[in-house]
């Protein structure tokens, strides 16, 4: 069995998403799917990028440079990124406080709008713990407090996965093995999302899930089926 260090994760920021359960159901599923050749299926030396989308803390991030540590098989480089620049500030600095000094490649960016052309195409793993809660009104960009970006997924819950899984395309390196690893929740009707997800071209199943008070929460495996 691999071992894997914990993150050390502070954040005293009221903007800035706490790791919950949903957090915790990614990395329990990444700490069973990696050994010292492969992860989840793909050969660990073909992964030479994975991207952190909605980074928050930091935390998914630091985990795979963390793994990079007691994996010498396992070496990509680490990216993050998220729509609040307090998110990318508190990330930085646990960073720094899990011993590395400017390793991970953190970017502020609504989605992928400020990421360079040379990141296009070059994602073998991109994870996203997105916001997937509906809201019961449109909230104007303008009048969003900055932690209802961790949670408001749009009206219906899902516009913000799709508007992701929309650009992802173009990031994903599509001619080597590659996975998008995301959350949705019971609270959204996730056959019409399913549906939606389908006709973008992607396959999706459901690779972990757990119930936590009134929802079920699916961590979901998602690829590219188009050509
Ligand atoms: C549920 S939190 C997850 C945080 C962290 N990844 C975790 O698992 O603990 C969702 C994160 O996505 C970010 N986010 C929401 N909308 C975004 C967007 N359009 N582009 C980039 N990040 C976004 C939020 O600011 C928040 O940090």
């Amino acid at each position: 069995m691999p071992t894997f260090t914990d993150p050390i994760i502070n954040c005293d920021s009221e903007s800035v998403y706490a790791p919950s359960d949903d957090t915790y159901l990614m990395l329990d599923y990444f700490k069973s799917h990696i050994d010292s050749l492969y992860f989840d299926g793909i050969k660990l030396s073909e992964i030479k990028k994975i991207l952190d989308l909605g980074t928050g803390t930091g935390i998914i991030a630091i985990f795979f440079q963390l793994t990079k540590m007691e994996n010498l098989n396992f070496n990509p480089e680490i990216h993050g990124s998220d729509i609040l620049k307090e998110a990318i500030n508190c990330a930085k600095l646990n960073e720094k406080v899990n011993n590395f000094n400017s390793e991970i490649k953190f970017l502020h960016s609504n989605l992928f709008k400020n990421f360079p052309n040379s990141l296009k195409h070059s994602f073998n793993i991109i994870v996203f713990n997105p916001p997937y809660l509906p809201s019961s009104q449109l909230i104007k960009e303008e009048d969003k407090k900055d932690i209802d970006y961790s949670w408001n997924g749009g009206i219906k819950g899902y516009e913000v996965l799709i508007n992701f899984l929309k650009s992802a395309i173009s990031f994903l390196n599509l001619k080597k093995e590659h996975y998008i690893y995301c959350i949705t929740s019971s609270r959204t009707n996730l056959n019409a999302l399913n549906k939606k997800i389908t006709k973008l071209g992607y396959k999706i199943e459901i690779v972990k899930q757990k119930h936590v008070f009134f929802e079920q929460l699916y961590l979901n495996r998602i690829k590219y089926n188009k050509h």
